[in-house]
């Protein structure tokens, strides 16, 4: 009957709405769950990809010397799930790879931290010689004793977005907490800037020797140095490379299983073995550590992508073990799907909040540069004006110089040819004289005069220079008939006399 087949039809809707809902729903978490987790013996990871896709985000970790132990294996199958989820290639080294050049480390410690940026570094390089479209576009930088609490969470969730252009040079997000940076988990670049910033910290110990003696941690340390410190060859350009990195908070990917990693009188929680109480449950009820607990910016929630055991070495089976256990529980308040969505708001506000803070200091590092810039341009000029006046003045010490050297010589030439002169009026007025006085011999000698009239002797006086001292004489001798004339020259007898006053004249 028609009425009676309703209900039936009604019914098989239903059903096939059902299993549709059920394949689909069933479909998507498949998907999801895509991670069925290896367990069994640990064997070491070669580049854990899963077959279907490859993600642009790689992932490195070092795990050699202590690190290369079942705790940390079993971190590392951590990892694993999360690779197997999203498609990352894991590059895991075992083995040291560099040596000190000098030996400089007081501790003598193993080199497994600077195999790190080697191996990062000889990553990068390789992916750069890819096509494009090939390569690898971020790697994230996991310390050995990292773990993944929640495999659903996407890396790229935490990368800068394409469509903010302020933040397109950044190359390098990094999370910092009471110690300063903290290099246990970075994500860095693809790019040549990551190349070379990887062998700057490579190179720490070679250039900054004598703090590398002094530092707590090493490659961290040699971070640190680079980034922030006002010696560091960065903080010598305008910008200080702070395009190109950003500090990101921890709970991104680097949260901490401690809320404070000390008691309140200043033991290190973090160095015995972990205490029940200690086993933080990863919600806002924080270990009373005895300071008042205050939530902290690092401490992980649930949800969050990774928890990190820095500087736990010596106890590291007691803090790791029941957090993997947790972890590899899969439990849905820790492995949360939608977490990763929940938190993209705020992590977009982070990045737009980052771009408007790079294009301000970009604006003020160029103005910088203007400043500076005009500053020497104004310095030069000055310099230069400096310059040319003091050569000017010069020139024309050089020429006074020389044009009183030129009067002094000519004043000398003049002197020396008065002086001739005055030697040659000299002598001609002796001679003169000498003339007279034989002339006046003869006179005497010869009773009977010659001359009727008395001989006048006349000096020209005029031949005598003004400033000269001519003699005052004007010799005019009126000589009597029969009488010798009597001449008295008092220059003459001066000189003959010795008068030294008169030597100028002779
Ligand atoms: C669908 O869900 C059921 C029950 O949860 C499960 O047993 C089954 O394996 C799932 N199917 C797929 C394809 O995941
Ligand atoms: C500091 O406090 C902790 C916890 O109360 C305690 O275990 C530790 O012994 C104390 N250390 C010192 C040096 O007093
Ligand atoms: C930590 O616990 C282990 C056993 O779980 C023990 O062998 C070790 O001595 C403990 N270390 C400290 C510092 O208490
Ligand atoms: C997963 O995360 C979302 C967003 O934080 C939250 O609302 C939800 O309660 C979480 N689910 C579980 C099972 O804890």
């Amino acid at each position: 009957m028609f009425h009676r087949q309703r209900p039936a039809r009604v019914a098989l809707v239903l059903a096939v709405l059902f299993i549709l809902w059920y394949g689909l729903a069933n479909f998507s978490a498949a998907r999801i769950a895509d991670d069925s987790f290896p367990g069994g013996p640990w064997k070491p990871l070669k580049g854990t990809t899963s077959k279907s896709r490859r993600s642009s985000i790689g992932k490195i970790t070092v795990a050699a010397n202590s690190l290369n132990s079942d705790v940390i294996h079993r971190a590392m199958l951590t990892h694993e799930r999360h690779n197997n989820v999203h498609g990352y290639v894991h590059h895991i080294a075992y083995n040291e790879a560099v040596s000190s050049l000098i030996e400089n480390d007081r501790l003598h410690r193993p080199k497994g931290a600077w195999t790190k940026p080697a191996y990062i570094m000889s990553i990068l390089v390789a992916e750069l010689q890819k096509p494009d479209e090939e390569r690898l576009k971020w790697v994230f930088w996991f310390d050995a004793d990292t773990a993944i609490m929640n495999f659903q969470t996407p890396l790229h969730t935490f990368l800068p977005p394409g469509d903010l252009n302020g933040i397109e040079n950044v190359d390098l997000l990094i999370a910092s907490n009471w110690d300063g940076l903290n290099s246990g988990v970075f994500a860095l670049r693809v790019s040549p800037w990551s190349v070379s910033f990887m062998s700057a910290v490579l190179a720490y110990p070679i250039y900054e020797p004598a703090k590398l003696a002094k530092n707590k941690f090493r490659d961290q340390s040699a971070i640190q140095y680079i980034l922030e410190d006002k010696a560091s060859p960065l903080a010598a350009t305008p910008m200080k490379s702070k395009d190109h990195w950003v500090q990101v908070p921890m709970r991104w990917f680097n949260a901490l299983p401690v809320n404070n990693a000390f008691y309140k009188n200043g033991t290190w929680l973090f160095g015995k073995n972990m205490t029940k109480e200690q086993f933080d449950d990863g919600t806002e009820n924080v270990f009373d550590d005895g300071h008042g607990g205050k939530l902290n910016a690092w401490k992980i929630m649930q949800g969050d992508l990774a928890v990190h055991f820095a500087g736990s070495s010596n106890v590291r089976d007691s803090w790791m073990t029941p957090w993997l256990d947790r972890a590899e529980a899969g439990l849905p308040a820790w492995n949360n799907a939608t977490a990763w969505i929940a938190m993209s708001d705020s992590i977009r506000d982070f990045w737009v909040k980052t771009d408007d803070e790079m294009a301000a200091l970009r604006t003020k590092s160029a103005d910088e540069e203007t400043k500076k810039e005009k500053e020497k341009k104004e310095k030069e000029k000055l310099e230069k004006e400096k310059a040319r006046k003091d050569k000017e003045a010069k020139e024309q010490k050089d020429k006074d110089d020389k044009a009183r050297k030129e009067k002094e010589k000519l004043d000398k030439a003049a002197q020396e040819k008065d002086k001739q002169q005055k030697e040659l009026q000299q002598q001609e007025l002796r001679e003169q004289q000498r003339k007279q006085k034989a002339e006046d011999e003869l006179l005497a000698t010869d009773d009977k005069p010659k001359h009727s009239a008395g001989k006048v002797l006349l000096v020209d006086t005029t031949k005598f220079d003004k400033g000269g001292q001519a003699p005052t004489l004007a010799p005019t001798t009126s000589v009597a008939l029969g009488q010798a004339p009597s001449v008295s020259l008092p220059t003459a007898a001066a000189a003959t006399t010795g008068g030294k006053d008169g030597g100028n004249n002779l």
